[in-house]
């Protein structure tokens, strides 16, 4: 019989490609999600990927009685993967309390149920942002966290404190927190990938959606950073080396290979590219025209940042693969099938 992984957020961007390479690793999933940034539709398109559709709970997590019930329904899960959160960086400046209380409560339901009925394992998605501007780069597991940005980094800087807290006092139960760098592209079968509800706020989707004539140009947020070409620079990793770092990682707990009851990795590709390498990549690698100006900075935003995976690459046993072009390629071939173009 094949374990059941509960993947809360799985219908959404990186949670439905982890999905499904968890079904290609034999697993069995069950998906958690509101549906409050995702659309029940990608059921069927995981289903045509690997054959086999995952099950499905609508459920508000920050629900503490609809998440028990939950998983009064589900009482084989043997790991879950904690994805379901809200994480629009600007939106969540405008209303912190919100952010606070779904990024936390969802997190806090889980543990309290992971506790009483005794599941073990959990990774949880977190992000490069609780680093803030790093004062040295490449970022290291060991570079010391810096104030978060925004409401939204500042919710993933504490749910690590709280999962490294509960993990102190309850030995039984491990926890790998999988710190993202900037996640970008589409699965090859351009079935599923990023599909931001309004104006999107990162830049590939924005890229792609002005390439499509959905958007008249891209602005380029700054061109004045202390950075060979000006504009500021990011680690972009594929999404589907991202979600093979999850399954990795779900396996290093099933088979108790863990260090500490609580680890936590830097998961990127360890080069940085600028916003404007980004955009001359995709324009050679499409041949699309893309209109865009330079515009003043965003508010928050870092001047560089990429990981150090040397941490990741040898005690995961993991790294990323994909190079740059095949993945804004996969994210162009997305943009088209959603478009019908
Ligand atoms: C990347 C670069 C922008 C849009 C955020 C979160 C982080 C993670 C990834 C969740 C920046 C520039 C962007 C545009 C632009 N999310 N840009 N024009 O801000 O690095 O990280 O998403 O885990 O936690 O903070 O990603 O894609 O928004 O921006 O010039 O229209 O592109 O200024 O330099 P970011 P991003």
């Amino acid at each position: 019989m094949s374990k059941k992984i509960l993947v809360t957020g799985g219908t959404g961007y990186i949670g439905s490609h982890t999905v499904v390479e968890l079904q290609n690793a034999g697993f069995e999933v069950v998906i958690a999600d509101n549906l409050s940034n995702s659309k029940i539709e990608v059921l069927d398109a995981l289903e045509q990927i690997t054959g086999i559709r995952p099950l499905f709970e609508k459920v508000d997590l920050s629900d503490a009685q609809a998440t028990s019930e939950m998983f009064d329904r589900h009482g084989d899960i043997k790991a879950i993967i904690h994805f379901a959160a809200f994480k629009a960086v600007g939106e969540s400046v405008q209303k912190p309390l919100e952010y606070y209380r779904n990024n936390l409560n969802s997190l806090m339901n889980i543990l309290d149920n992971m506790r009483s009925r005794k599941i073990k394992n959990m990774v949880f998605s977190s992000s490069c942002t609780v680093y803030g501007q790093p004062d040295q780069l490449p970022v290291t597991e060991e570079t010391p966290r810096k104030p978060a940005e925004s409401p939204y980094g500042n919710t993933k800087a504490i749910a690590e404190d709280i999962l490294r807290d509960f993990c102190k006092v309850h030995p039984e139960i491990s926890c790998i927190a999988l710190r993202y760098f900037n996640p970008i592209g589409a699965h090859p079968s351009a079935l599923i990938g990023e599909l931001p509800i309004g104006v999107p706020g990162n830049l590939v989707p924005f890229i792609t959606q002005t390439a499509a004539g959905i958007r008249k140009e891209l602005s380029i947020f700054g061109d004045d950073y202390q950075t060979p070409d000006g504009t500021a620079i990011r680690d972009y990793i594929n999404v589907v080396d991202l979600s093979e770092a999850h399954v990795v990682a779900i396996n290093r707990l099933l088979e108790q290979k863990a260090v500490q009851n609580y680890e936590f990795f830097n998961v990127g590709t360890g080069n940085g590219l600028s916003v404007m390498e980004l955009v001359q990549t995709f324009i050679r690698v499409t041949g699309v025209k893309l209109p865009y100006k330079i515009a003043p900075r965003r508010q928050g935003d870092i001047e560089k940042i990429w990981a150090d995976t040397t941490i990741s690459n040898k005690e995961l046993g993991w790294e990323a693969k994909k190079t740059v072009d095949e993945t804004l390629l996969s994210a162009w071939n997305w943009e088209k099938r959603v478009r019908g173009l």
